[in-house]
């Protein structure tokens, strides 16, 4: 019988954070909680107050435990793509064992000398992706264990970033009282599981368009090749709204949820709304249609960026097209304006799963994937259970016995790679 298991995922977005708990069993996921609370002290990716941050995660973290009744102890944490720096970077290993069959220990060998160059003490590496492992002179193996060699070789991408920003992330989610896991750039998450093979193989732009950044991955010949990220996003439309119609931020957010449309040909001249003025007892009266217009030169202007940058990526032509997602893509209107502005075929991602089927948890979702896609290939060596049963809540027999059973079911694990991005942080 397979055994199900048990991952949290934490995004900290610059407008969100949010939480997810999800089971996977038998290779499918179920979202059986759920923490979304508006973010205080993140913005554009960056941690600008510790103590707000650390609240915001908490009070997310809280509603998601409410919701199972257990304690989340350990998180599947994702790290913004700004200021990230990709890299080739190649290993080299004699296999070990006598009888030359490639084991765990060769490609845990092989991965850790792939990083054994030197990173600037400013940075950090994130993640390391694999491309291609050769074995002799045998090459575009994907599994190289089970095989027999000499030599074994590892070429793959090395993702780092700036040191200050995902210290500040991690002191964060530290003091929130939880355990990192594991860490994972987040449009390499997303993306991953947002994009069919053949997307991921023809060569696609995966768009995350936020609260208060757009972030480009790039995905082509089946990897993750390249990324980017625009400082504008959806709170840039609430704060237009806010200061045209002069109305309060709050109720600016509300209007662009409940009446919003990117595209003015579409928008209704006869859905009217009323709003609160600053400073005033009156209200005034606005169509779809007029607000429309103004989210729509915002988002002209956010694509025409996002043209820009691709050209400025070296991107001449998308065979797969384009995957938008991300809060704001929920406005009516999105595609036919990204359409219209990209001249391309656009579609918008939604994570089809019970209870998070919105494009603002892409990156949530994607986090657990990719951490249980890396759990089936490399093992996982688990330090504590991922959540506990809450003193204070009367214990839950069928996910007592999980977690008991997850505490005691080690398998051996290859690399312990939230270690050994951890290791020598907070020296
Ligand atoms: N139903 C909706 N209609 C229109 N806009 C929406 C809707 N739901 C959320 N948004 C907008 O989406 C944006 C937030 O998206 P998301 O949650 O993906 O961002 P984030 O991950 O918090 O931020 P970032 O990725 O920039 O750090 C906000 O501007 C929010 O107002
Ligand atoms: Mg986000």
């Amino acid at each position: 019988m397979s055994q199900s298991e048990l991952y949290v995922s934490l995004d900290i977005g610059s407008s969100s954070v949010k939480v997810l708990i999800g089971e996977v069993d038998g290779g499918s996921l179920h979202v059986i909680g759920v923490g979304n609370v508006q973010s205080a002290g993140i913005r554009k990716g960056t941690i600008i107050d510790i103590d707000a941050t650390v609240q915001s995660i908490r009070k997310a973290i809280d509603q998601a435990e409410r919701m199972i009744g257990m304690q989340i102890r350990e998180v599947i944490l994702g790290i913004p793509a700004n200021g990230v720096v990709l890299q080739d970077v190649k290993g080299v290993v004699a296999v070990n064992s006598e009888n030359r069959e490639i084991t765990d220990d060769d490609l845990d060998r092989v991965m850790k000398s792939a990083q054994v160059m030197s990173v600037p003490p400013e940075r950090e590496i994130v993640n390391i992706i694999p491309k291609q492992f050769i074995v002799d002179d045998y090459d575009e193996i994907t599994d190289p264990r089970g095989m027999i060699g000499v030599r074994l070789e590892m070429d793959g991408t090395l993702i780092t970033t700036s040191k200050t920003l995902v210290h500040n992330i991690l002191r964060c989610v530290e003091r929130a009282g939880l355990v990192i896991r594991e860490i994972y750039l987040q449009p390499l998450a997303a993306g991953t599981f947002a994009l069919t093979d053949d997307e991921k193989n023809h060569g696609t732009a995966f768009i995350d368009i936020g609260g208060g950044s757009t972030t480009i991955a790039l995905f082509g010949e089946n990897r993750f090749m390249a990324t980017a990220v625009i400082p504008v996003g959806g709170d840039h439309i609430t704060k237009d709204l806010s200061i045209i119609l002069k109305t309060p931020t709050e109720q600016a957010r509300k209007i662009k949820h409940q009446y919003g449309h990117a595209f003015s040909d579409d928008a209704s001249d006869d859905e009217l709304f009323e709003v609160p003025v600053i400073g005033a007892d009156s209200k005034d009266q606005y169509s779809q249609r007029y607000i429309s217009e103004i989210i729509g030169v915002r988002l002209e202007e956010l694509f025409d960026l996002v043209l820009e940058e691709l050209y400025r990526m070296g991107v001449r032509d998308l065979p797969g097209g384009v995957v938008l997602t991300g809060g704001i893509t929920k406005l009516d209107g999105m595609l036919q304006l990204a359409r219209h502005v990209l001249k391309t075929r656009v579609r918008i991602h939604t994570p089809e799963y019970i209870g998070v089927r919105e494009p603002m948890y892409a990156t949530a979702v994607g986090l657990i994937r990719y951490a249980h896609m890396q759990d089936t290939y490399f093992g996982h060596v688990q330090d504590s259970p991922t959540v506990q049963v809450a003193e204070t809540q009367p214990p839950a027999p069928v996910n007592k016995k999980k977690a008991a059973e997850r505490n005691t079911e080690k398998k051996p694990g290859l690399l312990n790679r939230a270690k050994k991005v951890f290791d020598n942080f907070f020296e």
